[in-house]
């Protein structure tokens, strides 16, 4: 069982560099959403999601956890 909560309820516009490997928080407990902070490891949450992304763009990344495409926002947190 994983400890995970909501870590907002928008999502947070990040500008995202090409080829750089992000942290995505999954579990909500970090305090530097949408990225892991370390929290996880504490709270008993679920481990962070690293990913990057080809070339430079802004994205709406996730801080609910609901989202079925993590890391982006895919309007669950208005459900
Ligand atoms: S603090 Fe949430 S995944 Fe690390």
């Amino acid at each position: 069982m994983s400890n995970n909560i909501r870590g907002g309820d928008a999502p947070i516009p990040c500008q995202l560099e090409a080829d750089k490997n992000y942290a995505w928080c999954s579990c909500g407990h970090s305090s530097d959403q949408p990225f892991c902070n370390g929290n996880h490891k504490k709270e008993g949450g679920t481990n962070p999601m690293i990913f990057k992304v080809e070339e430079a763009k802004e994205a709406y990344l996730c801080t609910c956890k609901q989202t079925s495409n993590p890391p982006y926002c895919d309007g669950s947190h208005k459900n």
